[in-house]
This record gives structure tokens, C-alpha cells and sequence, in this order.
């Protein structure tokens, strides 16, 4: 982990409220994997004082880490004003990341808005022979993220959205449970990772139980400090775990499914 300066290389809006940065940080990107975050300052110097926590979307070039996130305050409004070659504040990468899947399982990545972040960094690092297929919701069509402006981001990607207005309608996991219902060959070997609202992971989860599908889920909280210091990022664990809390920022962000007490989120 280190804390250093990142070079804002772009920062550009690619769908509606939502942006794709890029930083040339290349102590921190080589060594990280996917599933793993930054946590970025997104101001000039102390303003404001909190940094963010970001999963990292993919690298970019040699040097260069990709951020995608949506503004939804004051500190992603901000951060959506920085210029190129601005410097921020970069601790990172911290956590734990998906475990990559074996060769010959397919891999169904599933994400709800910006929760495919983590996942196209996932795609990114998969063998070339590994197969996978990527399957995103978002509330409607203007927040779908565009493969013209994520070049690892699939083109064949399965879309769901809430309001219908492009893709199916309704919601990514039952995008899932349909292309679970669709799976008959018995040498189908499927591995799930997923990342989004927790209401939806949970949901991802009980579909992976039910068909004995191992599931690995990176679960997004509220982190003031990143590094397992303010117990901000708490959640239940399940009773098998032998302890009643996970740190989300410390032990996860990735977890296996069954790690996690859902009923209690
Ligand atoms: Fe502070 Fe996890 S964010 S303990």
C-alpha cells in the first residue's frame, strides 16, 4: 500500500452524472488486482478533508489506473472538475480482490450501475482463453455505460434496465436466473462474481446457493478511512464465520457469498 500523488491523465463524462478518470500511478497500478480500491483525494489540498473510496475500473496503457464514478455530492462534484494533469491524492490499493476463476469455468460477471467498475477490471485480467460473460443493470438508458468509451468493456454485454428503456426490463439478476435456467450442458462449470447495491448482491447470492455455484461479491459501504482504523465499514458476518463483523475495507471488499449475514444488511 502506498500513499502517493496520482497525474489526472483524463477525466471525462461518459454517461449521464457518471465519469471515467484516468491516472498515471504506476506504483499503485502494478501491483494491484481486480476487486480492489483507491482511496483518492478530490480536492485541492484539505477540501475537503475525507478522501473517497474508488474500486479500480481497469489499467490504462503501461502507468495508468482507470476510475469510474458517478457524482452523487460534493466531493464527486469535485472530482468530476479536475483538469488533466491536476495532482491528487492517492492511497492505495488497498483491500482484497476476486480471486481469478480456474481455466474452464465461465465466468458470469454481474453488476448493477457502479458496480461493473471492479468487474471490467476482473474482465480485463482474465487469461484470453477464459470465458466469460459480462451482464450490467442500470436504471435506464441515458447511465449505460458505452463500450466506445471503455474499450475493455465488452460489446456483447447483457443489459437490464428498471425503466425498460433499453436491454431487458427489470433487473440484472434476472438476466442471471434466466441464463441459469438456460444452463443445461452438466460440463457447464460457472463460477459468479458480482458487485452493486446490496439488496441486488443478495439477491445474486440465493441464486448462486440454490444452484451450488461458487459466488464471490464485492460489497460497497460508507469508509471514512480506508485501512480498518474507524470501524465505519462494518457488516454482519454470518455465524460460520466465528466472528460477528467483516470490515468491508480490510477483509474485503470481496467476499465469498456465504461470509456475509444478509438477512442483517
Ligand atoms: Fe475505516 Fe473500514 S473504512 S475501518
Amino acid at each position: 500500500m502506498l500513499d502517493i500523488q496520482a497525474m489526472v491523465l483524463f477525466n471525462r463524462r461518459v454517461a449521464r452524472d457518471t465519469y471515467l478518470m484516468g491516472l498515471e500511478v504506476p506504483e499503485i497500478i502494478q501491483t494491484s488486482r481486480p476487486g480492489q480500491f483507491i482511496m483518492l483525494g478530490v480536492g485541492d489540498g484539505q477540501d475537503p478533508l475525507l478522501r473517497r473510496p474508488f474500486s479500480i475500473c481497469g489499467r490504462h496503457g503501461e502507468d495508468g489506473l482507470l476510475v469510474l464514478y458517478r457524482v452523487v455530492g460534493r466531493g464527486t462534484a469535485l472530482l468530476s472538475r479536475a483538469p488533466a494533469g491536476r495532482r491528487l491524492d492517492c492511497l492505495g490499493p488497498l483491500g482484497n480482490g476476486f480471486r481469478l476463476p480456474r481455466p474452464g469455468t465461465i465466468l458470469l460477471a454481474v453488476g448493477g450501475g457502479m458496480g461493473a467498475a471492479p468487474l471490467l477490471f476482473l474482465l480485463q485480467s482474465l487469461a484470453q482463453h477464459q470465458t466469460a460473460e459480462l451482464m450490467l443493470g442500470f436504471r435506464t438508458s441515458t447511465e449505460i455505460l458505452p463500450s466506445s468509451e471503455l474499450p475493455h468493456l465488452p460489446e456483447g454485454a447483457a443489459i437490464a434496465t428498471d425503466d425498460g428503456s433499453r436491454g431487458r426490463h427489470g433487473l440484472v439478476t434476472q438476466l442471471l436466473a434466466e441464463r441459469l435456467q438456460r444452463h443445461t450442458a452438466p460440463d457447464e462449470d460457472f463460477v459468479i462474481c458480482a458487485c452493486g447495491p446490496r439488496p441486488m448482491l443478495q439477491e445474486v447470492a440465493a441464486l448462486a446457493n440454490d444452484r451450488r455455484i461458487p459466488c464471490q461479491v464485492s460489497l460497497e459501504a460508507h469508509m471514512a478511512c480506508g485501512v480498518g482504523a474507524c470501524q465505519g465499514c462494518a457488516v454482519a458476518a454470518d455465524p460460520g464465520m466465528g466472528r460477528p463483523y467483516l470490515h468491508v475495507c480490510r477483509e474485503g471488499p470481496v467476499f465469498e457469498a456465504e461470509a456475509v449475514l444478509w438477512g442483517s444488511l
